[in-house]
């Protein structure tokens, strides 16, 4: 009897924390979402991803995205545009969402901040 007691005691301690925990990263991620400028979001890629993942990235990209159209360079859009339209693309292009994360990071680090 105790032992359950003490059991359901650290379930519910740890399902506090846990509740904590995952307010304080919710917070983050809204920051991390369409308030951020086009210059943070390129910091945060650069912060976040190696230049092995971006290699992986320009390389999916170049695999992926030219069926429909020409690659588009994105040296000439700005991070706002291609924030825009993305998502949908990937979409398009049947990527899963760690494909999709590694093309967004180098198109985004290529990109014009605005
Ligand atoms: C199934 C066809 C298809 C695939 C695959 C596809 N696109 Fe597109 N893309 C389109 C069409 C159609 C448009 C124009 C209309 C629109 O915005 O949906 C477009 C528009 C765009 C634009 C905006 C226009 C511009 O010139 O800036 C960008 C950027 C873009 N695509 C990038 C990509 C990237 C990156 C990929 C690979 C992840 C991709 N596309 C894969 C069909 C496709």
């Amino acid at each position: 009897m105790m032992k359950k007691l003490v059991y359901l005691f650290a379930m519910a301690a740890i399902s506090v924390f846990a509740a904590n925990c995952s307010s304080s990263r919710s917070a983050a991620t809204a920051t991390s979402g369409s308030e951020m400028s086009s210059s943070d979001k390129v910091a945060e890629i650069k912060k976040n991803f190696s230049d092995d993942q971006l290699a992986e990235g320009k390389t999916i990209f170049e695999s992926k995205c030219n069926k429909c159209h020409g690659l588009k360079d994105p040296a000439t859009r700005t991070v706002e545009k291609l924030e825009k339209v993305l998502p949908s693309m990937f979409r398009k292009s049947n990527l899963s969402d760690e494909q999709g994360a590694l093309v967004r990071a180098y198109l985004l680090s290529k990109a014009k901040l605005s």
